[in-house]
C-alpha cells in the first residue's frame, strides 16, 4: 500500500512539473471590420509582432464588412474570457453599445482606424484622417493649381475615417474658391461600388480633373471607368492607404496618381494591448505619423522595400514554425520520457508489490502447512486421546457393572430386613425415623444399581421392550400422585392434567416408562423451589400421545439444553449433582418405544420436557400381571424436621445442622437428638440467620449447598459479633486437603468427611464444645470472685496470666468483644442502675444475643459477671 502511495505521489510531482510549463498566457482578440487587402496587412504585422510574445495568444475575426457580425465577435471574444480586445469597428453607431458594454465590463478596449461615440476605450490608435484629407487637396494643388473640379468616392457613410477624411478635404479647399467639388458618392470602400458610382458621375460630369477616392481600392476601380470612358488622360486619381500590393503597386504602374500611407502598425497595436494588460502606463490615444505622398518617384522604391519585408516575414515565420516544431518535438519526447519514467517506476512498484505477495504467501503456505502438520500431529494425539478414553470408559462401566450386579445381590438381602423393621410397630419414633431412612435410602441406591445396569445394556444395544397393554393414563396419574405427599410438604403446586386420554389403552414397556416419569418428575421437584409449580400433562390424539412435564424452576441454561440428553452430562452449577445418566437413560427409553423427547428451558422461568409416543397395541395379556413399582417410596417423607425448634431442653447444648439432604439433616437430629436440642436449616443463608438468632453451642454445617456454601456461611459467622465464637464443623462429601485449607480459611473449627460414623460425629462435636468450655474457663478467670478463682492466686497476677492465655486460644473479635464488654462495666461501674439492656446496647446486640453471647463465653450471665467485676473492684479498692 505504501509504495503504491509513493508511486502516486511521484506520477503527480511528474505532471505537476510538466503542467507548471504551461504558464497563463494573456489572450488578446481581434475584430477586424472588413478582410481586405490593408486589413491584410495588418494582420501580418499582428501575427509577426506575436512571435516575440510567447506570454499571449492571439485570435484575429473579421466581420466582412458587417456590423451585426463584429458585435457577434466581439461578444465571442468577451465571454470567452479574452484578456482584451482590440477592434476597428465598422460604423460608429451601430458598434457604439458593444464597445462600451465590453469597456465597462472591465475588459480593457482598444480602438484601432476607427472611432465610437464617446471615450468607452482604454486606448484609441490611428491617423489624423482630417489631416490626411487636408494633405490630399495641398497636394491636389500642387498638381492642378487652384482651378479643378473634383469627383469625391467616398468610404462607408457612418465609418469615423470616411467622414473626416471628406471633412479634411472640404476644408482645405474651401479657401481655394476655384477648386470645386462636383460630386461626393457612397462606395462603401469598395471596388465595384467605386466603379460603379464613377461611371455614373463621369457621364454626368465631363469636366472633371481629380477623383479623390478615400482608398485605394476605390481609386482603383475609378481608374478603371476612367480608362474604358477614355478619360484617363485628363483625370488625375488619388486615393489612401498605400498598401503595397495593391495602392504602391497602381501608383507604380500608373493606374493612380498618387496615394497617401495610411499606416497599418499591427505590431504597435499587439505592444499596446499586452503594456495594458500588464499595467504599463499608456497612452490613452496614440496618434501615429503621417507620410508624405506615394507617387511615381517613390512607388518602386517602396514596393522593393515591401518586398523585403515579405521576405523577411516569410523566414521569421518558418523559424517560428522551425521552434513551435522543436518546442513539440521536445514537449512529446519529454512526456514520453516522463510516462517511460513513470511507467518504470509503477511496473517497479507493481513487481515489488507481487514479489511481496508471492513471498507473503509462500510464507503463509509453510506456515499453514506447519500449523496443518501440528493440527494433524494434534487430531492423531486427540483420536489416540479418544480411543483410550473410550477404553478408559468402557472399562470403568464395565467395572461399575460388574459392582453394580456384585452390590444387586447384597442390597437386596439388605433391603428386604431393612423393609420389613421399618414397617414394624414396636419401634420408638427416633428409632423408626431412622430405620425409614434407611429403608428409603436403599431404594434409592437399588434405583441407582438398576439404572447403572439398564444403562449398560442400553450401550450394548441389550434394552428390551417388554410391552404390555395398558390403561396409560391411569398408570400416569398413579405415578404423579405419589409426588402429591412432597409437592404439599414444600407448597409446590403440581398440576395433573390427564382429560380423556385416560380412557385409552395403549402398548408401553410400564417399567420403563414409570422410570421416565419418575425421572422426569423427581427432577422439576429436585430444581422447583418451595411454593413453586408443576404441571404434568398426559394426551392422546389417536396416533401419538404426549407427555409433558413443566416446572418453575431453576431451569437450564441454553448452552446445557442441547446436551442434557447426552450421557454423563452434567449441568455445571446445579446442585445437586446427578449421575449424569438418568436423562440419557429417558432419552434411551422413549426411544425405544420409538418415540422422542425434546426440552426447552428459559433459566429462571422453568423446564418443560416434552415426550411423544406413538399409540400401539398389543394384545391384551391376561397372564401379565405387572407389579407397578412404587415411585413415591424414595421421595416419602421420614420425619419432617422443623427448622426452627421452639421448646429447649435448657440443660441441654443447642446444636445448628445446615445441610441441603433433607434426610441427612434428619439423620443428624435423630442422632443428636437426645443429648442436644437440634435446629436445622438447608442453606447457608437460612443457616445464618437462625445462628443469630439462637447462637447455638455448635454449628454442623455442609460445604456445597445452594444460595450460599459452607465456606461463605462460615466466613460470615466468624465475622458477627454475636456467632464469631460458635465452633463450626464443616460436614462434607469432600475430602480433598485443599478443601479442608479452605474450611479452616474461613474459620472453620473442625471437619468431617461423609460418610461418617456416629460416634466419631458425636466425639468431635463433644469435643469441640470442651474446647469452647475450656475457652470459657479463659474468660472466667478474670471476673471471678477470690472464691471462684482456683486459676489465678492474686487478683492481679492471675488476670494477667489468664488474658495471656485467652488471647492466644481465642479468636479477635471474641477478645474484641470481651474487652469492649469489660470496658462498658468499667466505665459505668458508679452506675447502680445498669442492667443487662444498657450492656447489650452499648455493645451494638440484642439482650438475648448479648445474654448468649456472654454466656458463650464466660458460662456467666451478663448480670452474674456484673456482679463479680463489682466484687472484684470492692476488694481492690478495700
Ligand atoms: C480597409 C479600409 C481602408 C481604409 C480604411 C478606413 O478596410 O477600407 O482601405 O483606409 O479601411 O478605415
Amino acid at each position: 500500500m505504501k509504495l503504491c502511495q509513493t508511486i502516486f505521489i511521484a506520477l503527480a510531482a511528474i505532471s505537476l512539473t510538466t503542467g507548471c510549463r504551461e504558464e497563463h498566457k494573456y489572450r488578446i482578440g481581434v475584430s477586424q471590420c472588413s478582410a481586405d487587402d490593408w486589413r491584410m496587412t495588418m494582420n501580418d504585422e499582428i501575427e509577426r509582432e506575436m512571435f516575440f510574445h510567447p506570454e499571449a495568444e492571439l485570435e484575429i475575426r473579421s466581420a466582412d464588412d458587417s456590423s451585426a457580425k463584429q458585435i457577434e465577435d466581439i461578444h465571442y471574444f468577451k465571454n470567452a474570457g479574452f484578456d482584451i480586445i482590440i477592434a476597428a469597428p465598422n460604423e460608429k453607431e451601430a458598434l457604439t453599445p458593444v464597445i462600451r458594454e465590453v469597456y465597462e465590463s472591465g475588459t480593457p478596449v482598444v480602438l484601432f482606424d476607427r472611432a465610437v461615440n464617446g471615450d468607452c476605450y482604454t486606448a484609441a490608435i490611428g491617423v489624423d484622417n482630417v489631416k490626411l484629407g487636408s494633405d490630399v487637396a495641398e497636394y491636389a494643388s500642387g498638381l492642378l493649381g487652384d482651378h479643378y473640379n473634383v469627383l469625391e468616392i467616398y468610404g462607408l457613410a457612418g465609418s469615423t475615417p470616411a467622414d473626416e477624411r471628406h471633412d479634411g478635404f472640404m476644408s482645405a479647399i474651401a479657401s481655394t474658391p476655384g477648386v470645386r467639388v462636383l460630386a461626393s458618392a457612397h462606395a462603401d470602400w469598395n471596388q465595384p461600388d467605386a466603379e460603379r458610382v464613377t461611371d455614373s458621375l463621369l457621364n454626368i460630369y465631363k469636366d472633371v480633373q481629380l477623383i479623390y477616392a478615400h482608398n485605394d481600392r476605390m481609386a482603383i476601380g475609378a481608374s478603371r471607368v476612367a480608362q474604358r470612358l477614355g478619360r484617363r488622360g485628363d483625370i488625375k486619381i488619388i486615393g489612401i492607404d498605400a498598401a503595397p500590393n495593391i495602392g504602391v503597386k497602381a501608383v507604380a504602374d500608373g493606374t493612380i496618381d498618387a496615394t497617401f500611407l495610411y499606416p497599418t502598425e499591427g505590431q504597435l497595436l499587439v505592444r499596446t494591448a499586452l503594456s495594458i494588460l500588464k499595467g504599463e502606463a499608456t497612452p490613452h490615444k496614440i496618434d501615429l505619423p503621417m507620410s508624405k505622398a506615394v507617387d511615381k518617384s517613390n512607388a518602386e522604391l517602396l514596393l522593393l522595400q515591401s518586398e523585403a519585408l515579405r521576405e523577411e516575414t516569410g523566414r521569421l515565420r518558418m523559424l517560428k514554425t522551425q521552434v513551435d516544431d522543436y518546442w513539440s518535438r521536445h514537449m512529446t519526447q519529454s512526456i514520453v520520457l516522463y510516462a517511460v519514467f513513470g511507467a518504470l517506476l509503477l511496473i517497479s512498484g507493481l513487481l515489488f508489490i507481487v514479489l511481496r505477495i508471492f513471498w507473503q504467501r509462500r510464507r503463509h503456505q509453510a506456515q499453514l502447512a506447519e500449523r496443518n502438520a501440528l493440527l494433524a500431529a494434534e487430531r492423531d494425539k486427540q483420536k489416540e486421546l479418544n480411543e483410550q478414553l473410550n477404553l478408559a470408559i468402557q472399562s470403568k462401566l464395565a467395572f461399575f457393572t460388574n459392582v453394580s450386579h456384585d452390590l444387586r445381590t447384597p442390597l437386596t438381602l439388605i433391603a428386604e430386613p431393612v423393609e420389613q423393621l421399618a414397617a414394624a410397630d414396636y419401634l420408638e419414633p427416633k428409632h423408626r425415623t431412622l430405620m425409614r431412612l434407611a429403608n428409603k435410602n436403599v431404594k434409592i441406591l437399588r434405583r441407582l444399581i438398576n439404572q447403572i445396569l439398564d444403562f449398560r445394556k442400553y450401550e450394548n444395544g441389550k434394552l428390551d421392550l417388554n410391552l404390555t397393554e395398558v390403561n396409560f393414563g391411569e398408570l400416569l396419574l398413579d405415578w404423579a400422585d405419589a409426588f402429591q405427599t412432597e409437592a404439599r410438604r414444600r407448597h409446590i403446586k403440581l398440576v395433573t392434567e390427564v382429560g380423556d386420554a385416560v380412557e385409552e389403552t395403549l402398548a408401553v414397556d410400564v417399567e420403563k416408562m414409570e422410570r421416565v416419569v419418575f425421572n422426569l418428575l423427581s427432577n422439576a421437584f429436585k430444581y422447583t423451589p418451595d411454593n413453586g409449580r408443576i404441571r404434568f400433562s398426559y394426551s392422546c390424539d389417536g396416533r401419538n400421545v404426549r407427555i409433558v412435564v413443566v416446572d418453575s424452576g431453576i431451569g437450564i441454561a441454553k448452552t446445557d439444553i442441547v446436551n442434557i440428553f447426552d450421557r454423563f452430562y452434567q449441568v455445571e452449577k446445579v446442585r445437586p449433582k446427578g449421575s449424569g445418566i438418568g436423562l440419557s437413560l429417558v432419552k434411551a427409553f422413549v426411544e425405544l418405544h420409538g418415540g422422542s423427547i425434546t426440552a426447552t428451558s428459559e433459566p429462571d422461568r422453568g423446564t418443560t420436557f416434552e415426550i411423544l409416543l406413538p399409540v400401539r397395541h398389543v394384545a391384551p395379556d391376561s397372564g401379565v400381571a405387572f407389579d407397578t413399582p412404587k415411585p413415591g417410596d424414595e421421595i416419602e417423607e421420614v420425619t419432617r424436621i422443623d427448622g426452627e425448634v421452639r421448646d429447649f431442653d435448657e440443660s441441654k447444648p443447642i446444636v445448628l445442622a445446615i445441610d441441603d439432604n433433607a434426610d441427612i439433616l434428619s439423620m443428624i437430629a435423630a442422632l443428636l437428638d437426645d443429648e442436644y436440642n437440634v435446629v436445622t436449616a438447608t442453606d447457608g443463608r437460612e443457616g445464618l440467620r437462625l445462628a443469630t438468632k439462637f447462637v447455638p453451642d455448635l454449628v454442623i454445617c455442609d460445604v456445597m449447598m445452594p444460595v450460599m456454601d459452607g465456606y461463605e456461611f462460615c466466613r460470615q459467622l466468624k465475622g458477627e459479633i454475636s456467632t464469631s465464637h460458635i465452633p463450626v464443623l464443616m460436614l462434607t462429601a469432600c475430602s480433598m486437603d485443599e478443601q479442608q485449607v479452605t474450611a479452616f480459611d474461613c474459620g472453620a473449627d473442625g471437619y468431617l468427611s461423609k460418610p461418617f460414623g456416629t460416634e466419631l460425629l458425636k466425639s468431635r462435636i463433644r469435643s469441640l464444645i470442651e474446647n469452647r468450655r475450656r475457652v470459657r474457663n479463659l474468660y472466667r478467670a478474670q471476673t471471678d470472685t477470690p472464691a471462684q478463682a482456683d486459676i489465678a492466686k492474686s487478683v492481679n497476677q492471675g488476670r494477667e496470666q489468664a488474658d495471656g492465655v485467652r488471647r492466644a486460644m481465642t479468636n479477635n473479635l471474641d477478645n474484641e468483644f470481651y474487652d469492649r464488654f469489660l470496658k462498658v462495666v468499667e466505665e459505668e461501674i458508679a452506675n447502680a442502675d445498669l442492667n443487662v439492656d444498657d450492656i447489650a446496647s452499648r455493645l451494638g446486640l440484642g439482650r438475648t444475643q448479648c445474654y448468649r453471647k456472654l454466656k458463650a463465653l464466660t458460662n456467666y450471665s451478663p448480670t452474674e459477671l456484673l456482679r463479680n467485676i463489682r466484687i472484684q473492684k470492692a476488694r481492690e479498692y478495700l
